[in-house]
């Protein structure tokens, strides 16, 4: 018997993901359609969508309040809801300009505003689920390099725990999932960047798995086996928590 005889715990489910083209996003896009919701999936890149198992899959750029509007507007109603759209600037505050600032909140930040903000209505006559994906990276732990990363995601994490005590009543669950490192494409791109600077990949390799006390990274699957749990009737008292999954990297 395989996984998905045994868990079909989002049958006849509506759940919408962003940022689902690659890592956690497209993982999680994957466990909910695998958990039997009807999953409409978005990115930004939407070549990155061909391939997916979902009741559908197009462009959306998250930052554009006007776009993410007229996205929600065709749903009736939604019953989960998982945002996974963020950045990664690396730096000091040194070492981040006005620009490098802006990007970080308009992409980590704004992004979920708008988009918690126009998935919200259509979960109130049913109630639902929310799950933004934050960080450990954020208002849990200072990491290095990561000053606008860490703000921007604190905020992500302050939005979500708001809105789970002002939609608690209409049983809406608001609750933010923070991955410790977890291999993804972006995380290749920040190990070669990170390179440049270090002096070779090896380095920058050891600069991310040293962090690690579990001495390895985690995988988007493990962050969407949680996300499943959490979104299902399962987690069902679990309501405004910044959940680590983390490898334990926050012990
Ligand atoms: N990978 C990690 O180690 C890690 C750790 C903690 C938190 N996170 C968070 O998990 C989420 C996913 O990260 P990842 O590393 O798995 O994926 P990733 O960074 O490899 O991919 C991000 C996806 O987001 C899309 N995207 C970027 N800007 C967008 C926008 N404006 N609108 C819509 N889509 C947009 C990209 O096209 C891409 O498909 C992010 O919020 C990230 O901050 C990642």
């Amino acid at each position: 018997m395989t996984r998905s005889d045994l868990l079909k715990r989002l049958a006849g489910k509506t759940a919408i993901v962003t940022a689902a083209g690659q890592g956690i996003g497209r993982a999680i896009a994957e466990r909910l359609a695998e958990e039997g919701a009807l999953v409409h999936a978005s990115d930004l890149d939407a070549g990155l969508l061909s391939g997916l198992d979902a009741a559908s899959a197009e462009k959306l750029d998250a930052t554009d309040h006007a776009a993410v509007k007229t996205y929600f507007d065709r749903f009736e109603r939604i019953d989960v809801l998982v945002h996974a759209v963020g950045y990664v600037h690396q730096g000091t505050i040194e070492e981040c300009s006005p620009k490098d600032w802006q990007r970080s909140v308009d992409i980590t930040l704004t992004s979920a505003y708008n988009v918690l903000g126009a998935a919200v209505s259509k979960m109130k006559a049913n109630g639902g689920s929310i799950v933004t994906i934050g960080s450990v990276a954020s208002s849990t732990k200072g990491f290095p390099k990561r000053a606008a990363y860490g703000a921007a995601k604190g905020g992500v994490i302050g939005l979500t725990k708001a809105m789970a005590a002002d939609y608690i009543k209409e049983g809406i669950r608001c609750n933010s999932i923070c991955p410790g490192t977890v291999s993804s494409p972006s995380l290749q791109q920040r190990i070669e960047d990170l390179a440049q600077t270090m002096g070779s990949k090896e380095d920058a390799y050891r600069f991310f798995i040293d962090r690690q006390p579990a001495g390895r990274f985690g995988t988007p699957e493990e962050i969407a086996a949680f996300c499943a749990f959490l979104v299902s009737d399962e987690g069902s008292f679990v309501n405004g928590q910044a959940i680590n999954v983390d490898g334990g990297i926050t012990i």
